[in-house]
């Protein structure tokens, strides 16, 4: 139960899927070449809790992350909000596409889990 695995090859690029890892869930999403560029477009000035996209992802293309807003908790939902990421109902937290904060009362970033890769197409994470 400490470790979850997943099957990249199942997840088509520009897609996200939601997973439960101990009791959270977890936001995987298989990133665009566009998405990438935008995540590392972004100035560490412009973001609340200043983090490069590289130092959030282990391979670009795959955006590995706890589903909970670091505001009170709840689960943002994915492709929305102002910032192409995800947006959280409860209050109007706006994430960006590597899961940034960049608007609306949540202090931090989502955070990052435990995870390694295993070949190209399996993810565990715990
Ligand atoms: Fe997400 Fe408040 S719990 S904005």
């Amino acid at each position: 139960l400490a470790k979850v695995e997943v099957d990249l090859a199942k997840i088509p690029e520009g897609k996200n899927v939601v997973i439960k890892w101990r009791g959270k869930p977890v936001f995987i999403r298989h990133r665009t070449s566009g998405e990438i560029a935008e995540a590392n477009a972004t100035q560490l000035s412009e973001l609340r809790d200043p983090q490069n996209d590289s130092d959030r992802v282990k391979k670009p293309e795959w955006l590995v992350m706890l589903g909970v807003c670091t505001h009170l908790g709840c689960v943002p939902i994915g492709e929305a909000g102002d910032y192409g990421g995800w947006y959280c109902p409860c209050h109007g937290s706006h994430y960006d596409i590597s899961g940034r904060i960049r608007k609306g009362p949540a202090p931090l970033n989502l955070e990052i889990p435990a995870y390694d890769f295993d070949g190209e197409d399996k993810l565990v994470i715990g």
